[in-house]
């Protein structure tokens, strides 16, 4: 047997709004076949969701959907560990000393800070400020190789590097680093899925307006609706150009990515055709894509006892490398051992 230690992958989605076909197809699709080469981490970050003020009944039951929508999905626990972020200490631990790494300056560049406050202005707290250190927390935290995300977080990512490179150079040796270097690990297709009536912005969880998204609980009759409805233009090609044709550039990477033929192939089969069969076809594979999901979401959701059990195994798993860097950090920085 082959005992050499497996390069680690990992990744998180925040329990707010509900999960949508741009988390599956941007992140989660992504991860699934990845069990096979790396130990995957795939956690719940309820930390990061309280930036925003969450209803806490709310909060809760959404994680239990949302850890019951990553089994659904094909996350098998015994291959993956699954987790919530509050469950492990360590997380807001090596968050705080590398807050003591990170620049004022780097942090007010981050888009994401910059957009969320203006959509929060009542409530621009230092977390929401802070959530990229967090993050990288959660990513240096596990020596994670590979950070299977979509498109947006690719600057959190880079932030992440930033920091690890910095601390290794300030208390690792090349031959010793503190903190392994991770790469962002983007998929070629569906890396970002646009808002279904506004395909110039993304498609988000916590969108005001639900037809702009697709959800993943969605019922086939909804879903179909609104990709009828969504907005393409009066040019009835259909024919990949983001810039020019945004809303059929993103069904075309909706098609793409749910039923597997490439942007060329697809619009090659509908030249000449109009948005009537093109839309038809892409509300099929989207329901094709999720019906299995949603059948399975339906078995385990409600055995709360047994997804309580996948959770706190999944801690007990986390922790146990969370707890080893937290402690190689500590003795570099200086601190007395626990
Ligand atoms: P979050 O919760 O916004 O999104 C979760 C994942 O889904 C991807 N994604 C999309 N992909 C394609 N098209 C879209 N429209 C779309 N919307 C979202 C995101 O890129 C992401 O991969 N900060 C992170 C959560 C996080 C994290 C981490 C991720 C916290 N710690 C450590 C990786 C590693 C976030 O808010 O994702």
């Amino acid at each position: 047997m082959n005992s050499a230690p497996r390069p680690v992958v990992l990744s998180g989605i925040q329990p707010s709004g509900h999960l949508t076909l741009g988390n599956y197809l941007g992140a989660i699709k992504n991860w699934l076949p990845l069990y096979r080469e790396y130990d995957c981490y795939y956690m719940l970050v309820d930390l990061h969701a309280i930036t925003v003020r969450q209803d806490p009944a709310a909060l809760r039951e959404r994680c239990y959907e949302f850890l019951a929508l990553y089994i659904a999905c094909g996350l098998d626990p015994s291959n993956n560990v699954l987790f919530v972020q509050s469950h492990v200490g360590g997380h807001a631990r090596l968050a705080w000393v590398l807050n003591c790494y990170t620049q004022m300056g780097e942090l007010s560049r981050m888009t994401q800070f910059k957009d969320k406050s203006q959509k929060n202005a009542d409530n621009i707290n230092a977390g929401l400020f802070d959530y990229p250190v967090l993050m990288a927390a959660d990513i240096l935290l596990y020596d994670s190789a590979q950070v299977p995300v979509g498109d947006d977080q690719k600057q959190h990512l880079e932030l992440t590097r930033d920091v690890a490179i910095r601390f290794n150079n300030l208390y690792g040796t090349p031959e010793r680093p503190v903190f392994r270097v991770p790469e962002p690990m983007i998929p070629p297709v569906g890396a970002r899925i646009m808002g279904l009536q506004d395909p110039t912005a993304k498609m988000s969880k916590s969108d005001d307006a639900v037809t702009n998204a697709l959800y993943l609980l969605d019922p086939p009759d909804i879903i179909t609706r609104k990709i009828k409805r969504a907005v393409t233009d009066m040019d009835n090609t259909v024919r990949y150009a983001p810039a020019e044709k945004p809303g059929v550039s993103n069904l075309l990477s909706i098609l793409s990515a749910t039923g597997g033929e490439s942007i060329a192939a697809l619009e090659a089969r509908f030249a000449g055709q109009g948005y009537g069969a093109f839309k038809s076809a892409v509300a099929e594979a989207v329901v094709e894509c999720l019906k299995p999901v949603q059948a399975r979401y339906h078995e385990i959701r409600e055995d709360r006892d047994e997804l309580r059990r996948i959770l706190r195994d999944g801690a007990v798993r986390a922790a146990v490398r969370a707890d080893a860097t937290l402690r190689r950090v500590h003795d570099v920085l200086g601190f007395i051992p626990e």
